[in-house]
């Protein structure tokens, strides 16, 4: 039986001369050494394409790390004129990204808030976004999800990675990840502003669009 890590490796290989930014290249030329894992090319590709086709005039990224995943949209992003405020707890990490949207030429379309997203997100307004990507904390995911409902506009999509951790071999270590995603992908699934799927791509993408 063919796993979903071959399935990646099969599409990752297709790519491979397509993709201008990758992920192997973006972490190697990030000098900081220490930091969390960031999304597959796959997933970048989704969210660009997604990016490409709703063109989400506001997005909100929970979870910059080193700023792959926001530097992938923003590429997109700039064409048309949109912007991306994400968030980062991380002092040392949040200096890298900037460092790394600046390289990259993408910093006009990007605010990086540095903080602590429970505390940030309770202070954004209402329906203010287009798009959400959450990539935080797996543990943060079902405390967020209220708030990542609330701020976002009818019409809109959010986006989290990692929704397959359920049914993923994972290390020992990252067990207590397990049951608050299932908590996040039931809150999704039953929620009845939104309409939503799955997808096995990275970790597991499940996208949603609110009513
Ligand atoms: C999986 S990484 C994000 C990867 C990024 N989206 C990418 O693909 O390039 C998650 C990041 O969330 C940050 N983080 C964890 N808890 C946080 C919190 N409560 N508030 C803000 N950032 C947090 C971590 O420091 C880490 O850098």
């Amino acid at each position: 039986m063919t796993d979903l890590s071959d399935i990646n490796t099969y599409i990752n290989q297709l790519y491979e001369q397509e993709t201008r930014l990758t992920k192997e290249k973006f972490t190697h030329t990030t000098q900081l050494e220490d930091f969390s894992p960031v999304v597959d090319d796959d997933v970048a590709r989704y969210l660009k394409l997604l990016i490409r086709m709703i063109r989400p005039g506001k997005i909100l990224e929970v979870g910059t790390c080193i700023g792959y995943s926001t530097t992938s949209m923003a590429q997109v992003v700039k064409e048309y004129g949109g912007r991306i405020t994400t968030i980062e707890y991380d002092d040392k990490i949040a200096k890298q990204a900037a460092l790394n949207f600046d390289y990259a030429g993408v910093s006009d379309a990007i605010e990086l808030k540095i903080g602590d997203a429970m505390q940030i997100l309770p202070s954004l307004n209402d329906k203010e976004f287009d798009f959400i990507f959450l990539d935080v904390d797996k543990r943060l995911y079902p405390v967020l999800f209220n708030d990542c409902l609330r701020i976002l506009k009818s019409g809109g999509l959010l986006v989290a990675e990692d929704t397959l951790f359920p049914v993923l071999e994972l290390d020992a270590k990252w067990h207590d990840l397990i049951e608050p995603i299932e908590q996040f992908n039931q809150q999704v699934i039953h929620c009845p502003e939104l309409e939503s799927t799955l997808l096995p791509i990275g970790d597991g993408v499940i996208v949603a669009r609110k009513a």
